[in-house]
């Protein structure tokens, strides 16, 4: 899949072939559309409360990094985040493989590659996650103070590649999904 073009790894947009419903409804439209609401309103909420905790994450080892946070509140405060985080993600990309992407690849055929993308980049993040995961469990057995700092220093390199991989998963996502819910009204 790293060779394929369409692979999370290589891609900054969506291919034109996949944008034809997006064109008549544009990102800066979504939000005053008559069938904004609902569904729509929910999935893009969901993709926010995701950058949201990466940021967040991000912020606190920013903050750890400067010894501005101890060891034992930064372990508690990504033991409790890295897990809600992981735990949403997963539960997340399992009901849009299942249920939703099917259904929508079903009212728009035109476009129901780019939902197998979809999909292929949900297998990449888990690879990620299991990255995530180790790094992460790795710093919570280490109480060292300048042991744990340098481990969040290497954690940080982990979070930046999710952040920007999962990022362009959710912004091409939100590209290809928003236009056929609001077009064709899914609840
Ligand atoms: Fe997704
Ligand atoms: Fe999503």
């Amino acid at each position: 899949m790293q060779d394929d073009p369409l692979a999370l790894y290589h891609r900054s947009a969506l291919p034109d072939a996949f944008r034809i419903i997006l064109a008549d409804y544009p990102r800066d439209g979504w939000a005053a559309h008559p069938h904004f609401g609902g569904l729509a309103a929910f999935w893009l909420d969901r993709h926010l409360n995701f950058r949201a905790m990466m940021t967040r994450m991000q912020d606190d080892s920013a903050l750890r990094l400067d010894g501005q946070i101890a060891a034992q509140e930064y372990g508690q405060r990504l033991a409790r985040l890295g897990q809600r985080f992981l735990g949403e993600l997963v539960g997340h990309h399992q009901i849009e493989d299942t249920a939703y992407f099917p259904h929508l690849a079903q009212l728009e055929p035109r476009i129901a590659r780019g939902f197998e993308v979809l999909d292929a980049d949900h297998h990449t993040l888990h690879e990620l996650i299991d990255t995530f995961a180790a790094g992460a469990n790795a710093l919570l057995r280490e109480s060292n103070d300048t042991a744990q700092r340098e481990l969040v220093a290497g954690f940080g390199g982990v979070l930046g590649r999710f952040e920007r991989m999962l990022g362009q998963h959710l912004t091409d996502e939100e590209d290809l999904v928003l236009p056929v819910v609001l077009k064709h009204r899914v609840d």
